[in-house]
């Protein structure tokens, strides 16, 4: 191991300081209830709301696993959502079962969707004045699920701006990255693992269905400072810019391995565990990048973040300090192993001001 990948796992032992012995099961309600006190505005509700989205995983998960033998396969009558994506089948029940879990509790304002053009508004339950919004991405990768590849749920909370006394604005989701309470995801491979952070590092719970709990699985997960992989829809090669090429170029030069998902979740959890990068460059399709900013790039940039990792967009901002102007805007991303992002760069720098 590196002297600096060693620096890297010395930091932020999460679980370890909220006195959890290594050896015994952890479930994800008593690991987030035993954090909460970590938490600077710990009322309980953000303990309810990352409840309720582990809820609404597991309904998620069940439907994802049973998807070929009950007709829930293929497109939506709908056809397509906000930002032209071709909607599935799953993508519309993953949003109904999240909205429904968070609506039922009352422990967020608002929710924003990548499935749903406009906010929406969470009536309070118990007259329960909620400071907290939730934006997700139900599904992601979810052209995928017809072939039995990985898919997702990205999720994100922020605390509202706007006072708790009346409904939330749009304001109060165009917010930067940097500003989340929580961040996570759920994935649902060959085994399911729901990996989230508040802010003190990352940690991964796998769910066990012979009891139906999520289990404290992966404690303080680090990224490595270096990876071997790099991961970019090669296809788009001579759509790329000049630097993004050389990048590639010299990826293969350096004989990384090529891996990608097609599914954005599944390659960062790749990424988390074993270092790497994820690109998604501009494209002559998606000149300003394809993935959307508040539902896929902030929280996997807090995720990597916290576990040590970059990411940042094509012009080298800091993905987490973007202002959104929309909530459906796209945002280019380079994102992973801390390394590969500087190298890339460097390469930025290098290549970007020279003639195509
Ligand atoms: P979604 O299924 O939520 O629309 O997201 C798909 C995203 C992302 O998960 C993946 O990395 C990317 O789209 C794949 O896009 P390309 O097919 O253009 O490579
Ligand atoms: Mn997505
Ligand atoms: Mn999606």
């Amino acid at each position: 191991m590196s002297s600096s990948t060693k620096k890297a796992q010395s930091n932020q032992p999460h679980a370890a300081t909220i006195g959890l012995a290594a050896n015994r099961i952890v479930t994800l309600d008593e690991f987030i209830i035993r954090a909460e006190k970590d938490f600077e505005y710990a009322t309980g509700e953000l303990t309810g709301l990352l409840r309720d989205i582990g809820v609404a995983a597991k309904i998620i998960n069940r439907e994802v696993n049973k998807a070929g033998l009950v007709n829930i396969l293929g497109v939506a009558d709908s056809g397509e959502n906000e930002s032209g994506d071709t909607q599935q089948k799953l993508d519309v029940y993953a949003n109904e079962k999240l909205i429904e879990c968070l609506q039922n509790s009352g422990e967020c304002c608002a929710i924003a969707s990548e499935e749903n053009t406009d906010i929406i508004n969470v009536p309070a339950v118990n007259s329960k004045k909620s400071h907290y919004i939730v934006m997700f991405d139900p599904l992601d990768g979810s052209s995928n699920i017809d072939v039995n590849v990985s898919v997702g749920t990205i999720f994100a909370i922020y605390r509202r701006k706007s006072d708790a006394s009346g409904p939330a604005t749009l304001e109060d989701f165009l917010q930067e990255g940097a500003k989340q309470v929580a961040a996570g995801y759920v994935l649902y491979g060959t085994s399911t693992i729901l990996v989230y952070t508040t802010g003190r590092g990352v940690n991964g719970f796998t769910l066990d269905p012979s009891i139906g709990e999520f289990c404290l699985s992966h404690r303080n997960m680090r990224i490595p400072v270096n990876g071997q992989f790099y991961s970019v829809n090669q296809g788009y090669y001579s759509k790329f810019d000049l630097e993004m090429r050389r990048y590639i170029d010299h990826c293969s030069d350096q004989n990384y391995g090529l891996r990608y998902i097609g599914s954005m979740v599944s390659d960062i959890h790749r990424i988390l565990i074993h270092g790497g990068i994820f690109l998604y460059p501009s494209t002559r399709k998606y000149p300003k990048g394809k993935l959307r900013l508040l539902y896929e790039c902030n929280p996997l940039s807090m995720l990597v973040e916290q576990a040590g990792g970059k990411a940042i967009n094509t012009q080298l901002k800091r993905i987490l300090d973007i202002v959104p102007n929309e909530l459906h805007v796209r945002s280019t991303i380079a994102i992973g192993s801390p390394a590969m992002v500087d190298e890339l760069q460097a390469f930025i720098e290098r290549y970007s001001a020279l003639p195509i």
